[in-house]
């Protein structure tokens, strides 16, 4: 055999045995040195490469070279798409392995649901909307004008004191705080909406309260608002009566007790009867005070109104019997779930 053909055989050798070599590596890192090994400077191929001049008959020598060349090109070429499969296999497999079913995760899972306040709310606005009224809102941040003064509380008037308010830093002084009740929409809506009006103005409201069975700093409020022609106070109570029935069941009924609100003139509580007979205290009421009507941009000559408010936590705590208003906030999931 003369030294040509030797080479040339060791050629396809060194070929035959790379091709292995490389078809057996499965991971990046193996090719890289399977790659190294049967191409690099160490390499078969490099050393018979070295020991071409060798070979004396110059067209042997060349068909040799070639031979090389193309051996280290297919090696190459080789080199780079096992590289390119066994990242994509890699890729594949760790979409596998990593992917997380959502569908599965819901399926197993409770499905929540909403807070007994927010399920009061909700029925709240419902039965109102069912009775004409249509729903606003307002700020929980409110200024002294219309949390205060609009509602005919002038600056001399206890009920900003600050035992019962929380002020907040912004502007002058105590020109601006988290608002006491949901009232000061009361002005907000008669100078937004033409007359007449038909609202509810649910919302949460801030006192300064310790919190105990009965009471928290923040709790929540619907407050009603009716000003048109020839509106009196049977509308008030009647309206008050249809909706104890609409919300609590026909076995319920209500009652008013003279009271007294700056707001409203006369002024009322109201009370609801439970089936037992129990009374149950609900919330103040009364026709809109003249100055409440002209602070909104109402003429008193021409309108009347009622208003009314009550608290939306102390219904949710009556429906489901609840002993202690601080178990609604606790977020103890064992309490919630209940409901
Ligand atoms: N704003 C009063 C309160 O928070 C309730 C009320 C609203 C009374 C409307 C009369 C009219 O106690």
């Amino acid at each position: 055999m003369s030294a040509a053909s030797q080479h040339l055989a060791r050629v396809e050798a060194a070929l035959a045995v790379a091709r292995n070599a490389l078809q057996a590596a499965t991971d990046v890192d193996s090719l890289r040195r399977t790659a190294n090994e049967h191409t690099g400077k160490a390499s078969e191929l490099a050393k018979l490469k070295a020991s071409i001049g060798s070979i004396a008959d110059v067209e042997a020598k060349r068909a040799v070279g070639r031979a090389i060349n193309e051996a280290m090109q297919e090696l190459d070429a080789l080199v780079h798409a096992r590289i390119a499969h066994v990242e994509s296999a890699d890729l594949d497999a760790r979409m596998r392995t990593e992917a997380i079913d959502l569908t599965e995760h819901l399926g197993a899972r409770r499905r929540g649901h909403a807070h007994i306040v927010t399920q009061a709310w909700e029925r709240l606005e419902d039965v109102f909307v069912g009775m004409g009224f249509r729903v606003a809102e307002g700020p929980e941040v409110e200024t002294d004008f219309f949390n205060f003064t609009a509602l005919n509380m002038p600056p001399s008037h206890p009920a900003r004191s600050n035992f019962d308010t929380l002020f907040v830093d912004h502007g002058e002084p105590e020109s601006a705080l988290l608002r006491t009740h949901t009232s000061p929409v009361q002005i907000r809506v008669m100078r937004e909406w033409g007359l007449p009006i038909y609202a509810v103005m649910p919302g949460r409201v801030f006192r300064r309260d310790t919190p105990d069975a009965t009471h928290m700093p923040v709790f929540h409020q619907i407050e009603g608002l009716v000003i048109d022609k020839g509106i009196t106070f049977a509308h008030l109570a009647g309206t008050i009566e249809s909706f104890t029935k609409a919300f609590f069941g026909s076995d319920f009924t209500s009652r008013l007790r003279p009271s007294y609100f700056p707001f409203t003139e006369p002024s009322a509580e109201f009370d609801i009867r439970r089936a037992d007979g129990r009374w149950i205290e609900l919330g103040g009421c009364g026709m809109v005070h003249p100055n409440v009507l002209r602070a909104g941009g109402v003429d008193p000559d021409e309108y009347t109104g009622f208003a009314f408010g009550f608290g939306i936590d102390r219904m949710a705590k009556e429906r489901h019997a609840v002993a202690d208003l601080r178990d609604m906030y606790a977020n103890d999931l064992r309490f919630v779930r209940q409901f």
